[in-house]
């Protein structure tokens, strides 16, 4: 079980909340140090309506999942609406400084990124299928894998959207929680399936197809990027049984890893939940010879190519390629779009 601390203590452990380390859907992040000397991060949640002792007891059931890809909570503070998370510290901060790569951030190798690409499969996998209750994240992106000083890769924020309900009670959270451009169809359209694992496993393969591309890299081999649907044109290549250059000096073997991370990639972006592998699946493909892999069928959603949904979701728009499945205009708020 993890440790309780009081609101004072807590201050005193981020030195009053002085260094900031980022701010998400959920409040803010503050580096801290316990009192044995270890670093911490201390996760400090908005105003909650939410009782004390449900909070309490998925705090206890968060507090018991260990696993060497999933941060560990240390602590937990509620105190009247004052609610606080206390996570081990990653000193290597979230993955999305590495793929969207900025100033300043040493790059990593194509075999590192294929490392924490299993590293984050076999967490998520741990989360769905290895505790004693089946955790759904909802909200896998790189902001919510964070690297240790080895950069092993954590996977952080898992349970939240049950911690921490919001006022919104009429959208499941699962649905008011997740990430544009990183959400499963069936999160926005009813007739595609209902809401299950198989929702993370969708938002993986963004993580993996940005792992893979970094993105900005791999657009830029297209003229008119903005007009290529990514894991479309990704297909193509892959099926005819082309290489994917992603960098021109590329060892053999990490082509042959970033293949499969891609053929991986495309078979967790199938439309249909059941289409898609199960996370055990990932972490045997990603593990397995890419010669013995499959290329899954084509049809998975593309910008111009909506679901033929029977009414609800006729006025949702698709503008921008990187969002695989609204626009970011559309407002939550009617449950009946929701699977
Ligand atoms: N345990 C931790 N160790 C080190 N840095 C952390 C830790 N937890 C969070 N951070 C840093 O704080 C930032 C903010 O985290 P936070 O979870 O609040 O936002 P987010 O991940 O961007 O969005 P979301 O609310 O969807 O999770 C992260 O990007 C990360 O850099
Ligand atoms: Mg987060």
């Amino acid at each position: 079980m993890p440790i309780r601390y009081t609101y004072s203590e807590i201050k005193k452990i981020t030195n009053g909340f002085k260094d900031k380390l980022g701010e998400g859907g959920f409040g803010s992040v503050y580096k801290g140090k316990l009192c044995s000397g270890r670093s911490a991060a201390v996760k400090l949640l908005g105003k909650s309506k939410a009782n004390g002792q449900d909070f309490i007891n998925e705090v206890a059931i968060i507090g018991r999942i260990h696993h060497v890809n999933v941060v560990q909570l240390i602590g937990f503070t509620v105190e009247g609406l004052k609610r606080a998370l206390i996570y081990e510290f990653m000193p290597n901060g979230s993955l999305e400084k590495y793929i969207f790569s900025r100033e300043g951030s040493v790059p990593l190798s194509n075999e590192k990124m294929y490392e924490i690409s299993l590293g984050v499969a076999r967490g998520i996998e741990y989360l769905h299928q290895g505790c004693d209750m089946q955790i759904l994240h909802f909200d896998i992106k790189p902001h919510n894998i964070l690297l240790n000083d080895k950069f092993v890769p954590k996977i952080s924020d898992f349970g939240l959207a049950k911690l921490y309900p919001t006022n919104n009670n009429i959208v499941p959270l699962t649905a008011a929680r997740g990430t544009m451009g990183y959400m499963a169809p069936e999160l926005c359209y009813k007739n595609i399936g209902g809401v299950s694992y198989k929702a993370d496993v969708y938002s993986y393969r963004m993580l993996l197809m940005e792992m893979v591309g970094r993105r900005k890299n791999l657009n830029t081999l297209a003229n008119h990027s903005s007009q290529i649907y990514f894991p479309s044109w990704v297909y193509d290549q892959v099926s005819e049984g082309k290489d994917i250059e992603v960098q021109e000096d590329a060892m053999e073997h990490e082509k042959k890893t970033t293949k499969k991370m891609i053929i991986v990639a495309l078979w967790c972006i199938q439309l249909k939940p059941v289409d898609r592998p199960s996370m055990h699946k990932v972490v045997e493909m990603l593990e397995s010879d890419v010669e013995s892999l499959r290329i899954p069928p084509k049809p998975f959603i593309t910008p111009y190519q909506m679901p033929g949904d029977d009414d609800k979701a006729n006025h949702v728009k698709l503008s921008d390629p990187s969002n695989d499945c609204i626009d970011s205009s559309y407002q939550f708020g009617d449950s009946n779009n929701i699977a």
